[in-house]
């Protein structure tokens, strides 16, 4: 098993537990993960909702939880590890997220759920020393989306990315791929191919700025063989989520990881976000409620840059805090197109053990 360097923080197992909000990955998880050696993200959609004063201020209690959360994950990992968020490009405060996460000692920023075009600016503009700066990634599900991104870093700010995740179709939460993509990759195409593509598609820059650019790749990673193959296939780590949902250290509550476990493959389904890209989550009365009707929005928690209360078939962060709280029949759960597999609550250093055997396979 190779460590894994993303910039100048390295990493003794090449594992990133994925970031999930709203509250699923926050300091429990993250920093159990860290504890054992490998990567842990907390997810910065609304991760103040369950401070004092969260329904009349979200961004003052989402500032606050944040710092904090760094700080007790770095905590229970005791040096161990890594500790990093996930902020979405979609949220209205993005910006103002990797600025707090970035002060407050994250090693690792990864961006998803649109093209981080600015994130470079935003971490140089800190001022930062350069072995304090988090290392920095986007989250691409395409050869065309990395290599925009990193052509647009390249050309505006002169730098590249410390390390790429790759997401596939079979991840949770929005996925970077239309419903029809969706389908073709359910039925009959196979991800390697644009897994192989980025691989490709990085040497450019790899060789412009001498040094290596790892790939980790999210999506469905289930078994040690799946890593051992995604290894094979080039990529330096990989990233997981739903299997962390159903640990004792996951931040979300018995109910959430209840639902994980009853949930069978016939279970999941696509669903529409007000995110404005599609999302993977349980079928429950929430989704067949929405089936039938919009659910009004009666309070905007001014969450994305984009949604009009007006016009989204649901207030996501409502949905997202409900489920997360454990009213998991009238909340959003999202999950990967693998949780079906997943049958019991383990540890996360149990889970970790499991996982380093796919590195030993490959
Ligand atoms: C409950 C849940 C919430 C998620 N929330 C986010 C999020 O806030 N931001 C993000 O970039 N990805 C999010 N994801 C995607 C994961 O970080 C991860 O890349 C993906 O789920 C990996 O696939 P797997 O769950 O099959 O392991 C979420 C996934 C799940 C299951």
């Amino acid at each position: 098993m190779k460590e894994l360097w993303l910039g100048s923080k390295c990493a003794e197992v090449p594992i990133i537990q994925g970031g999930m909000g709203v509250g699923v990955s926050r300091s429990s998880l993250a920093g159990a993960v860290a504890a054992q050696g490998a990567v842990g993200i907390i997810s910065t959609a609304q991760i103040g909702y369950d401070e004092a004063g969260f329904e009349q201020n979200q961004q003052e209690c989402n500032r606050k939880a944040l710092v904090k959360h760094i700080q007790r994950a770095k905590e229970i990992a005791g040096g161990k590890g890594l500790i990093g968020v996930n902020v979405m490009v979609a949220l209205k405060h993005y910006r103002e997220h990797v600025q707090i996460a970035a002060e407050a000692g994250a090693d690792v920023i990864i961006c998803g759920a649109g093209l981080p075009a600015d994130l470079p600016k935003i971490i140089e503009e800190l001022h930062m020393p350069a072995d304090q700066q988090p290392a920095i990634a986007p989250i691409v599900s395409s050869a065309k989306a990395a290599g925009l991104i990193l052509k647009m870093w390249d050309r505006h700010y002169g730098k590249t990315a410390d390390f790429f995740v790759v997401e596939g179709p079979k991840a949770g939460g929005h996925l970077g791929f239309s419903v029809d993509q969706l389908e073709q990759y359910a039925h009959q195409q196979d991800y390697d191919g644009e897994i192989l593509a980025i691989l490709e598609a990085k040497k450019t820059f790899e060789e412009k700025y001498s040094r290596k650019i790892p790939v980790i790749v999210a999506g469905g990673i289930f078994t040690a063989e799946d890593i051992a193959h995604i290894i094979q296939l080039g990529a330096d780590g990989v990233q997981i989520a739903s299997r962390f949902v159903a640990t004792e250290e996951c931040d979300a509550s018995l109910a959430y990881k209840q639902a994980y476990i009853d949930a069978k493959e016939s279970n999941v389904r696509i669903v529409k976000s007000p995110v404005g890209m599609p999302g993977r989550a349980l079928n429950n009365t929430f989704i067949q409620e929405l089936d039938v009707a919009p659910k009004r929005v009666t309070k905007c928690y001014n969450c994305l840059e984009k949604c009009n209360p007006a016009q989204v078939p649901y207030c996501i962060t409502e949905a997202l805090i409900r489920a997360v709280k454990g009213d998991v029949e009238h909340g959003l759960i999202f999950c990967g197109a693998n949780v079906g597999c997943i049958n019991q609550i383990t540890t996360v250093p149990t889970l970790i053990e499991e996982l380093k055997q796919g590195f030993m396979l490959a």
